[in-house]
C-alpha cells in the first residue's frame, strides 16, 4: 500500500487533474488526486515519443545540498551579486574562495538520492531521453544517468582562468584548503570552479544541445526548480511551444505553474520513485 499522505496535487489553471465529490474530505481528496496524477503523469511517460527532464537544486535538496532561493535558500544568506557574480570573481577572488570553501565540501560528499535514481531507471527503461540539469553537483552521473546536459557546469571541476588548464577538483582539495586564491600550476594563472557565474555566458554546446533536445521533446519533466535564472528558464516555455506537455515536480508552487499540464507537490524523492513504480507496474 503507497502511502501519499505528503504528496499534494496543487491544481493549475489548464492543469489536468480528476474531480472528486465535495463530499470525500479534503485531505483523502489531496491523496486521490496525487495517486491519480502520478498514475497520469506515469501513463504519460510511458506513451510519450520523447522525454526530457530539466532538473534543478531541489533535486538534490534530499541528498543535504541546499537550495537557492526560499527561505532557507543560500540567497537568502548571501548576495549572488557579491559572492556568485564573474564581476564579484575578477574583483576580489580571495572572497569568493572563501564563500565557495564554505558551501563547496558538501559537494564532494554528497550522494544521489531516489530521485536521481529514479530518473537514471528511466533512462535504463528507455523512458527518458535526457537530463538537462542547472545543478553543478554530479548526481545525476553518480545515480547511473549517461545522458546528461549540464548548463551550469560541473564543480568537479576546476579550471584556470587564464590557460583554461583543468583540474579535477577531487585531486586538489589539499591545495584549496591551503591556498587563499588557488593558481595554475602551469602558468600561475587564478582557478576556479567550472561553474556558471552571474553575469557568464552559457556553455554553448551544452545550451545548444539542451534546446535541441526540449524543441523535439514532447513531454518534458521538470523537478525541483524554481525557474528563475535564465535562459534555463525558458526551455518548458520552448518545449511548450514545441507541442510538449509540461510535468512539474516541486515540493512548493512556483510562478510557472500554470505553464504545467500535471503538477504535483511533494518531494522528488518520494513522487519520481513512485511514478517509475507505476510505470513499471501498470500499462
Ligand atoms: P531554486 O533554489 O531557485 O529552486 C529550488 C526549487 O526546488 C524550489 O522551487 C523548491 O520549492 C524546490 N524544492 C526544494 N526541495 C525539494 C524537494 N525535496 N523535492 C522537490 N522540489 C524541491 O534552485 P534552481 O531553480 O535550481 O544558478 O535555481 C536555478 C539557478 O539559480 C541555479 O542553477 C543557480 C542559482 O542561482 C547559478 O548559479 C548560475
Amino acid at each position: 500500500m503507497i502511502a501519499f499522505d505528503k504528496l499534494f496535487l496543487m491544481p493549475t489553471s489548464g492543469c489536468k487533474s480528476t474531480k472528486y465529490s465535495a463530499a470525500i474530505p479534503t485531505r483523502a481528496r489531496c491523496r486521490l488526486e496525487a495517486y491519480s496524477a502520478i498514475m497520469s503523469i506515469a501513463h504519460e511517460i510511458k506513451h510519450a515519443r520523447r522525454v526530457v527532464a530539466l532538473t534543478g537544486a531541489g533535486i538534490s535538496a534530499e541528498s543535504g545540498l541546499g537550495t537557492f532561493r526560499g527561505k532557507d535558500g543560500l540567497w537568502s544568506k548571501y548576495d549572488p551579486a557579491l559572492v556568485a557574480s564573474i564581476e564579484s570573481f575578477t574583483r576580489d577572488p580571495h572572497a569568493f574562495w572563501e564563500f565557495a570553501r564554505e558551501i563547496g565540501w558538501i559537494f564532494l560528499t554528497a550522494k544521489p538520492n531516489a530521485a536521481h535514481t529514479a530518473l537514471a531507471e528511466l533512462e535504463t527503461m528507455k523512458r527518458l531521453d535526457y537530463v538537462i540539469t542547472q545543478n553543478v553537483d554530479g548526481l545525476h552521473q553518480r545515480a547511473g544517468s549517461k545522458r546528461v546536459i549540464e548548463i551550469h557546469g560541473n564543480a568537479g571541476r576546476i579550471i584556470c582562468t587564464r590557460c583554461s588548464a583543468e583540474y579535477a577538483t577531487e585531486k586538489i582539495v589539499d591545495r584549496i584548503a591551503r591556498e587563499d586564491v588557488p593558481t595554475c600550476d602551469r602558468c600561475g594563472g587564478s582557478l576556479k570552479p567550472d561553474v556558471i557565474l552571474f553575469g557568464e555566458p552559457l556553455p554553448k554546446r551544452a545550451f545548444d544541445l539542451a534546446l535541441k533536445k526540449v524543441k523535439s521533446a514532447d513531454l518534458l519533466i521538470a523537478v525541483g526548480t524554481s525557474l528563475e535564472v535564465y535562459p534555463a528558464a525558458s526551455l518548458p516555455e520552448i518545449a511548450k511551444k514545441s507541442g510538449a506537455r509540461i510535468i512539474s515536480i516541486d515540493s512548493e508552487r512556483t510562478g510557472w505553474d500554470d505553464l504545467c499540464d500535471y503538477k504535483v507537490s511533494g518531494p522528488a524523492g518520494e513522487i519520481l520513485p513512485r511514478i517509475v513504480q507505476a510505470i513499471r507496474i501498470t500499462f
